[in-house]
């Protein structure tokens, strides 16, 4: 790997924490999930977050938590999918790690989210608000070093074909 962390991006539901946490456990590294990292900053979660502050300070926080993890070294990082949707965290990513973007079919998202609450952007119609996300982030994850597809593989299999890409 030609830098000294693996950054996993991708929308929402595709594996991006469950992958992460197994590959980090491959290397020796550590896991670090930004989300986790913001609800701890915070003492709130994700949903109270958005309901109390909102949207963009979510996405300040956010920029903040990951501006800070990625000039640490050997890291598995899971970062939100939203989270690259700024210029700065897209560059610091791949500055200092290697990014993979994790991919998976539309239908296959909805199955993975359906029924959770931990999501904001996905209240409501699910259906309707993936595909609609997913259309308007098309090309956000396309600055990644790999793309990996999760639609039919295993977490193990995910996680030994990104630690073989070393
Ligand atoms: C978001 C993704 C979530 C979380 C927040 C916003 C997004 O993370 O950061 O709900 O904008 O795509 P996951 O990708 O881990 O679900």
């Amino acid at each position: 790997m030609k830098k000294n962390n693996v950054v996993l991006i991708g929308f929402m539901g595709t594996g991006k924490s469950t992958v992460g946490k197994q590959l980090a456990l491959k290397l020796g590294w550590e896991f670090i999930d930004t989300d986790q990292e913001i609800e701890h900053r915070e003492k709130m979660s994700i949903p109270e977050i958005f309901s109390k502050n909102g949207e963009n300070y979510f996405r300040k926080v956010e920029t903040e938590i990951i501006q800070k993890v990625m000039s640490n070294e050997k890291q598995v990082i899971a970062t939100g999918g939203g989270s690259v949707l700024r210029l700065e965290n897209r560059s610091k990513m791949l500055s200092h790690g290697t990014v993979i973007q994790l991919e998976a079919d539309t239908e296959n998202i909805i199955k993975r989210v359906e029924g959770e609450k931990q999501r904001p952007l996905l209240q409501g119609n699910l259906r309707e608000k993936v595909y609609e996300m997913k259309d308007q982030r098309k090309y956000v994850y396309d600055f990644a070093d790999f793309v990996i597809d999760t639609n039919v593989m295993k977490v193990d299999s995910i996680a030994e074909q990104i630690y073989n890409l070393m």
